[in-house]
C-alpha cells in the first residue's frame, strides 16, 4: 500500500512519517513545502511541493498514484488566517480542491484532517452529528475543505481534532505544552486563557487513528481528540505539576481580554465513541502524553 502524507514537516505530519516507518508494508511519500525538516531522511520518498500550485499537485499525484492520501497540510495559525483570508483560502480550500481533483483518476482514499473550530463552542462536547457553526476565517476554510472532500466522490475520511501537542524534530512548531514548559522553566510569566475548554490530543495518538483509517479503509466523519475536556489554564497547570515547575508564573486571563484577531469557540471537546469503536482509538490522558514528551526531549538531549 502506498500512502502520501501532505504537511510532512508539520507536527502531525512528522508523527505520521515516523509511525509509518515502523511498518514494513507501506510505501511512504512525504510531501511538504521547502526542504525536508524531518531528521531521518531514509525509508521514504520526499517531494517538495507547494499545494497551492495546481500543476505541481497534479504532477506529484500522477507520479506516485497513492492508494491513500493523509492530508495534514494547512495554514494553521488562526489569527494569521483572519488577517490574511486570501492566503488562508489558497492553502486550506484551493489546495484541497487541487488534491481531490488529482486523486479522482486514481480513486485515492482521501483522509482529511479538520478541526473542532467548525463548532461555535456553545454546546461542547460535540458528536459527529452536531451542527457546525464556524466563527473564524480559519474555521470556515476548514469547513469548506470538509465539504470538498465529502462531495468528491472519492472514498473519504474526515478526522476532526483539536489542540494537538507533541515534539517535532525541528523545534519550529510549538504548542501549548512546549510553550508552557519552556516559559515556566525560564521563569517567564505567561498569560493563559481560563475560559476556553478543549481535549488536548497527543500527536502520536492522532497519527495512529489516521493510520488505522488508512489501513482499514475506514470511511466517514470522526471526532478524534483527547477525552478530557479541560481549560487551557488547567493544561498549563498540569504541565507545571508534571515537570515540577512553579505555577506562580501562570496568570489566568479571559478570552475577551486577549483581543485576538480571530474568534475562538469557548467550549468544544469531543464525544469520541465513534472513533473508539471504529478506529480503535484510545487516547492517553494528559499526564501520559507528557511522559511521552518528556522521554522524547530527554532522548534529544542525549543525542
Ligand atoms: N495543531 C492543532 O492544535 C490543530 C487543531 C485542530 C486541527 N488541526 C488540523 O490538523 C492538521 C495538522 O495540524 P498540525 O498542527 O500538524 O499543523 P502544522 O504543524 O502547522 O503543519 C502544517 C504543515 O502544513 C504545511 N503547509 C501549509 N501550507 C502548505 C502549502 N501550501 N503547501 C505545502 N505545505 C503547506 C506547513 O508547511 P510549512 O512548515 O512549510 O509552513 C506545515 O508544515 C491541520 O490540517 C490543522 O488544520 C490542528
Amino acid at each position: 500500500m502506498k500512502i502520501l502524507i501532505t504537511g510532512s514537516n508539520g507536527l502531525l505530519g512528522q508523527k505520521l512519517i515516523y509511525a509509518l516507518l515502523n511498518r514494513n508494508d507501506i510505501t511512504i511519500i512525504a510531501c511538504a513545502r521547502g526542504e525536508n525538516r524531518i531528521t531521518r531522511k531514509n525509508g521514504y520518498h520526499y517531494e517538495s511541493c507547494d499545494l497551492s500550485d495546481q500543476f505541481t499537485v497534479t504532477e506529484i499525484i500522477k507520479k506516485h498514484q497513492p492508494d491513500c492520501i493523509i492530508h495534514t497540510a494547512a495554514m494553521t495559525n488562526v489569527d494569521a488566517c483572519e488577517l490574511d483570508p486570501i492566503s488562508c483560502r489558497r492553502y486550506n480550500v484551493d489546495a484541497v480542491h487541487y488534491l481531490v481533483e488529482a486523486c479522482k483518476e486514481f480513486k485515492t482514499h482521501f483522509i482529511n484532517i479538520s478541526t473542532d473550530f467548525v463548532f461555535d463552542g456553545t454546546a461542547g462536547p460535540y458528536t459527529e452529528e452536531d451542527v457546525a457553526n464556524p466563527l473564524s476565517v480559519y474555521a470556515h476554510s476548514k469547513m469548506e475543505g470538509e465539504k470538498i472532500v465529502l462531495e468528491s466522490g472519492l472514498p473519504w475520511t474526515i478526522l476532526r481534532t483539536m489542540i494537538i501537542y507533541g515534539v517535532t524534530d525541528d523545534k519550529q512548531r510549538s504548542n501549548i505544552v512546549l510553550w508552557a514548559k519552556k516559559s515556566l522553566e525560564e521563569g517567564q510569566s505567561i498569560n493563559v486563557i481560563n475560559d476556553q475548554f478543549r481535549g488536548p490530543t497527543l500527536a502520536e495518538d492522532l497519527a495512529d487513528a489516521c493510520i488505522v483509517a488508512a489501513i482499514n479503509k475506514t470511511q466517514g466523519l470522526f471526532h478524534v481528540s483527547g477525552k478530557e475536556v479541560i481549560s487551557i489554564l488547567e493544561i498549563a497547570e498540569r504541565v507545571a505539576d508534571f515537570f515540577d515547575l512553579d505555577k506562580k508564573f501562570i496568570q489566568p486571563i479571559t478570552t475577551a481580554s486577549l483581543k485576538q484577531a480571530a474568534l475562538r469557540p469557548l467550549k468544544t471537546g469531543f464525544i469520541i465513541e465513534k472513533a473508539e469503536r471504529e478506529l480503535n482509538f484510545h487516547p492517553c490522558r494528559l499526564e501520559d502524553g507528557l511522559k511521552v514528551i518528556s522521554e522524547q526531549l530527554l532522548k534529544r538531549q542525549e543525542a
